[in-house]
């Protein structure tokens, strides 16, 4: 039993939906994400599961009270049990099981994060994030959340804005000058794009400048997903790691939260400093393009010039999620 889509139209993608901190074994947590509302658990056997929230025996919501059993999440209101495909498993006051099933949803738990595949007609993924060198090593600080915000927009806006270089040096001039475009690789669901720039990095100079030659590497794996590299070349080699995550709240509503690492270039604690002072830079980079993006429209024949950047290849990829 599917709850039904509206009229909603997200992206065939991977999205974040928890950290794996935040889902220990046991736990259950309530989502409301692409206008529906899902329960997400981890049952005593170690398999994150998500399913369609509500119980089909009498409405009761999974995700408040809802307790994890062996393989099962029983509900709140009669104790009845769903197991992680979200079959009927037993009911506690009677012998009949019926042959119904909540919806379920392909999840995967990758570089610490749960992430849920999103298809409108619930076709199965046929590709999948891909684990990062990065995470787990000692060279690199831990992953850690930067900041979370809900925009009033959705992901081709968003898309557009990444891959825009020539918005870099007019919204961001404080991070970025003389942004540049030099290389875009498609391959199916994975769109990689090279960027060098001039960056002035103002914070880790009390507001004054340090100009370095640089160059951020995005790769995108779908629309909910993307990780940037960013390194600068010159007095100070500094390269940091970016996860981008973007998960559609409904039609009008996007749950961001970008996650961040880098790499450890300086003698130990002063490593922990640098992370500060680069993550206060990404949530101030972020933070300018956001009224832009909630007050924006999206035309559907841009007037674009050469120096904007891969807009229309970009559109042209992302096209393939909305089929
Ligand atoms: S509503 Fe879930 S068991 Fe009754
Ligand atoms: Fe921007």
């Amino acid at each position: 039993m599917r709850s039904k889509n509206t009229d909603s139209f997200f992206p065939n993608s991977w999205y974040r939906v928890a950290t794996s901190a935040e889902l220990l074994a046991k736990k259950v947590i309530p989502l409301h994400y692409f206008g529906k509302d899902l329960v997400l658990f981890h049952t005593e056997t170690g398999i994150p599961c998500i399913l369609d929230a509500h119980c089909p025996h009498l409405g009761a919501h999974l995700g408040y009270g809802g307790q994890v059993k062996d393989k099962t999440i029983r509900c709140p209101y009669h104790g009845w049990l769903w197991d992680h495909q979200g079959y009927c498993a037993g009911i506690p006051y009677s012998e009949k099981v019926p042959q119904v099933k909540i919806a379920n949803y392909p999840v995967m738990e990758v570089n610490g994060l749960i992430l849920m595949y999103y298809h409108q007609r619930d076709e199965s993924p046929t590709w999948k994030i891909p684990q990062l060198a990065q995470y787990d090593s000692k060279q690199w600080t831990p992953l850690r959340l930067v900041h979370k915000w809900t925009a009033r927009t959705d992901l081709r806006n968003y898309l557009d804005n990444s891959v825009d270089v020539s918005h870099l040096y007019q919204v961001h001039s404080q991070t970025f000058k003389a942004a540049k475009s030099d290389l875009v690789e498609i391959e199916g669901p994975v769109l990689t794009h090279k960027m060098s720039q001039k960056c002035n990095l103002s914070s880790l100079s009390s507001g004054g400048l340090i100009s370095e030659d640089g160059s951020v590497t995005t790769t995108y794996y779908g629309l909910g997903y993307d990780v940037s590299f960013y390194q600068t070349k010159g007095t100070l080699e500094l390269s940091l790691l970016q996860i981008f995550t973007g998960t559609p709240i409904d039609n009008n509503r996007l749950e961001i939260q970008i996650f961040f690492s880098v790499k450890k270039a300086l003698p130990s604690p002063l490593n922990q400093l640098l992370a500060l002072m680069l993550k206060k830079d990404t949530v101030t980079t972020f933070e300018q393009d956001i009224p832009i993006l909630e007050n924006k429209i999206y035309p559907s024949n841009p007037l674009l010039q050469e120096e904007d950047g891969p807009i229309a290849r970009s559109r042209r990829w992302a096209n393939q999620f909305y089929q």
